[in-house]
């Protein structure tokens, strides 16, 4: 279950409405490498773990990706506070407001909705926390771009504070990683999504059949 706290994780402030870069920022919200997808991809993903530590660390993630997700709702507001369909057009985002008028719509800045295929989960832990590493430096990468096209101080404060945690996020999705890579050699399994013996714990010592030395 989750608490739900009636407060930003960190402000969200504007110095003034900014149609043509909420059309960019959405992304953020329902692109590919977005919050939703980073908040339902790990909270998706950690039933497939194989220890506890994994587990928790994608909790506690994808679970601040849903108030990083917040965060994106309230800027893309302010950005369209009280816009008309004359600053949408001059934005080149009319479909926004004839489709939506200021409701929020999950798509990317190219207006692409967003889709299940952004939640990559192959069910093997070190595929899918290495994935989640790249995901990481995908939202870094993409922050990095949207900071770089406003001119407006208080945008950029929320856009590096998001910066910041995908940041703190491969680290320790790394952290989760090495966990995992660990418990794979101390139990000496490797993981198919069932716990499978290596075949060298089959043969008596000794008698390595896999090693290529006479
Ligand atoms: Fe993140």
């Amino acid at each position: 279950m989750w608490l739900y706290e009636k407060k930003l994780q960190h402000p969200v402030r504007v110095s003034r409405p900014d149609v043509k870069f909420a059309k960019m920022v959405i992304t953020q919200y329902g692109g590919p490498d977005g919050e939703l997808s980073a908040s339902l991809r790990y909270l998706n993903q950690r039933y497939s773990m194989p220890t506890d530590m994994a587990r928790a660390v994608l909790t506690d993630i994808g679970t601040e990706e849903l108030a990083h997700m917040e965060m994106i709702a309230a800027l893309v507001y302010k950005l369209t506070e009280c816009a008309s369909c004359k600053d949408y057009k001059e934005a080149g985002w009319e479909g926004q407001f004839v489709q939506h008028d200021g409701g929020l719509f999950w798509a990317d800045a190219n207006g692409v909705p967003w889709s299940a295929k952004y939640i990559a989960c192959l069910g093997d832990p070190i595929t899918d926390l290495t994935e989640n590493m790249a995901a990481e430096q995908k939202a870094r990468a993409t922050y990095e771009h949207l900071i770089a096209c406003t001119d407006d101080p208080c945008v950029k404060d929320t856009l590096r504070f998001l910066w910041q945690r995908e940041v703190v996020h491969f680290q320790r999705f790394g952290e989760a990683l090495n966990v995992v890579q660990d418990w794979m050699c101390q139990s000496k399994h490797i993981w198919t999504g069932h716990e499978i013996k290596r075949e060298d714990e089959e043969q008596p010592a000794g008698e390595d059949k896999t090693s290529d030395s006479p």
